[in-house]
């Protein structure tokens, strides 16, 4: 009886051994399969954030005066929907759409993108065509997130003086919103082919005097404040007034 009993008890005593081994096993596979697909979604990314960053060198590469440009506008707008109360993946929106907001200069004259005169109207109408073919341009990349509808309303203003549409308050996205202004404000603080740069001061209270006509109070309020009390912000944008002066 107690030869028997000692068997069993070697017999369970083997099979939990065995079945220890097993779950080790499963353990590894799994860990294994984790980091593979860890692997995967980051080389994904980083193969979309690379072809996102190549077609922004290639607008870079026919203005100068854009170089940078887009980086500083994504920060700001970013910075700005968080503030404002965005979800994180809403910001990623508008973070995306930032950093490709004038992709379709690529289709604009270069001698019309870098002119030092006055635009003449057939220009201006030349110029603005940049938010069409920039939504054309992204249209066929599938995000998870609508880019193409922020690159088209960027220039759309509150009060319905903006373009391509006209669009007024309640039919421009409020994240279109957040990137018309962030990308104004960056095109003012520094010097373009056409002019030198505005002083930040003025600029801040330009955008107060049209803080509800032409572009959303609240965005301006937040900007307001934010280049006041955010210490990462400021640095952002004293780096980048440095590479253009
Ligand atoms: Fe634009």
């Amino acid at each position: 009886m107690c030869e028997e009993l000692q068997n069993k008890v070697d017999a369970l005593q083997e099979e939990n051994a065995r079945l220890k081994g097993e779950v080790h096993a499963l353990r590894e596979a799994l860990h294994r399969e984790g980091e593979a697909l860890a692997t995967g979604e980051i080389r994904l990314k980083l193969a979309y954030l690379s072809t996102i960053q190549a077609l922004v060198r290639a607008i870079e590469a026919r203005d100068p005066y854009t170089v940078g440009h887009s980086t500083m506008v994504s920060i700001l707008a970013v910075t700005l929907a968080r503030k404002l109360g965005l979800s994180e993946d809403e910001c990623e929106r508008v973070r995306i759409a930032g950093t490709l907001l004038d992709v379709g200069k690529i289709g604009i004259a270069g001698d019309l993108l870098t002119k030092r005169e006055d635009l003449s109207d057939k220009d201006l109408l030349a110029m603005r065509e940049h938010v069409h073919i920039g939504a054309q341009i992204v249209e066929p990349i599938i995000y998870p997130w609508d880019v193409s509808t922020l690159i088209f309303q960027h220039h759309e203003r509150l009060d319905g003086s903006g373009y391509p549409e006209g669009l007024a308050n309640g039919e421009i996205q409020r994240e279109a919103m957040i990137l018309g202004l962030a990308d104004s404000f960056v095109a003012m603080i520094v010097r373009r082919a056409y002019r030198e740069a505005h002083k930040e001061a003025e600029v801040v209270a330009f955008f107060r005097n049209e803080a509800g006509k032409t572009y959303d109070k609240e965005s301006v309020d937040a900007l307001v404040e934010l280049l006041h009390t955010d210490p990462d912000l400021r640095r952002e944008i004293d780096r980048f007034k440095l590479t253009i002066d």
